[in-house]
């Protein structure tokens, strides 16, 4: 499997050191053998090599804040935006920043390299947010997958269990933590810390956006409610279709208040049906300290499932950081693995 990484940020970096360490296990157990033709970074310059480069050069660099220059390997210069539909690659990893917004640039190197017939995996929540029925759309026609788990909860399953393990079952309800920063911040302002240092810490575990005004708004976990809502429920709305607000209003004493009363403060992503009508929003809300989503702390994600068959379930696990991230892409490569190997 060639692969080609565009972005290789906190996110990229954690792939590369799970497809190191597990190299071995990976051919063995799964027939997945791989090698990198190329990483175009913003930051660390663009290395291309067809016949495969030193990822583990790549990631050192990387790792020292160095530029890939020292990589072996050819150098090209240029947006990825023009790179991306002349490169041979079999798996185009995306893991640029995400722009809720607009979407791009990642929208765009997505669409290149589903036309020119590369599969794509993305962590990316902007362009599956904003333009999941075109891509599906683009990757159907050219007989190739685009996969995204850990758009939603990082690696902890949550799109695969939907689509895979709870096949048959028909879904009611979804609502939980979907943010890690937020729910970070939240639980170290009950321990006494201020906001803006608590964003701060946030900020330096890898767990908050670039802009990190995307989490705090809401904006990341509206993001994920909005792809749940297309994957789970079909829907075709867009992020800002829905009501949003994050948690710039919760002050430290509301927090400390609240937990004096059994309470604590979550924010909340929603997606449920109503009639014929599929409706999401984005809001604090305050939890009983006793419901499961009551005692998820820290930069933890948790998701209670209202099922026809099962009742509630809920699945609790990391939604944020560098190698739990980077597992779930790891989890999308060898599901195409496993499609090709059939
Ligand atoms: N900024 C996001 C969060 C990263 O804090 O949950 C994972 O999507």
């Amino acid at each position: 499997m060639r692969l080609l990484f565009v972005g290789f940020g906190t996110v990229g970096q954690g792939l590369a050191e799970l497809l190191l360490e597990k190299k071995e296990i990976l051919t063995k157990e799964f027939g997945l053998t791989w090698q990198t033709v190329g990483i175009l970074d913003k930051k660390l310059g663009n290395v291309v090599a067809p016949e495969g480069l030193d990822l583990q050069e790549a990631l050192t660099a990387a790792q020292n804040q160095k530029l890939l220059e020292g990589v072996r390997g050819e150098r090209i210069s240029g947006e990825a935006t023009e790179l991306i539909s002349g490169l041979e690659a079999d798996v185009l990893i995306e893991v640029t920043y995400t722009d809720i917004k607009t979407g791009e640039p990642a929208v765009t190197h997505i669409r290149q390299a589903l036309e020119k017939g590369m599969h794509v995996v993305t962590t990316n929540k902007g362009p599956v947010a904003l333009f999941y029925e075109e891509l599906i759309d683009i990757a159907r026609a050219n007989n190739v997958h685009f996969l995204f788990e850990g758009t939603v909860m990082s690696g902890t399953p949550v799109l695969n269990l939907f689509r895979e393990t709870l096949i048959g079952c028909e879904f009611q309800e979804i609502k939980g933590i979907l943010n890690g920063t937020t729910n970070y911040i939240l639980t170290r302002m009950e321990e006494g810390l201020s906001y803006e240092d608590a964003l701060k810490k946030a900020q330096e575990f890898g767990y908050a956006e670039a802009v990190p005004d995307a989490d705090v708004l809401g904006w990341d976990a509206l993001a994920k409610v909005t792809i749940l809502a297309k994957v789970v429920f079909g829907s075709r709305a867009k992020p800002f279709d829905f009501p949003c607000e994050g948690i710039t209003s919760i002050t430290s004493s509301a927090v400390v208040n609240a937990l004096s009363r059994g309470k604590r403060f979550k924010l909340i992503g929603r997606v449920w049906r109503e009639r014929n009508l599929v409706k999401a929003e984005v809001a604090p809300e305050e939890i009983d300290i006793n419901h499961p989503l009551g005692s998820v702390m820290g930069a933890t994600n948790a998701l209670t499932i209202l099922t026809d068959s099962l009742g509630e379930i809920t699945v609790i696990g990391p939604g944020a950081g560098r190698r739990e991230t980077g597992y779930s892409l790891l989890n999308d490569l060898l599901k195409i693995a496993r499609e090709q190997a059939r």
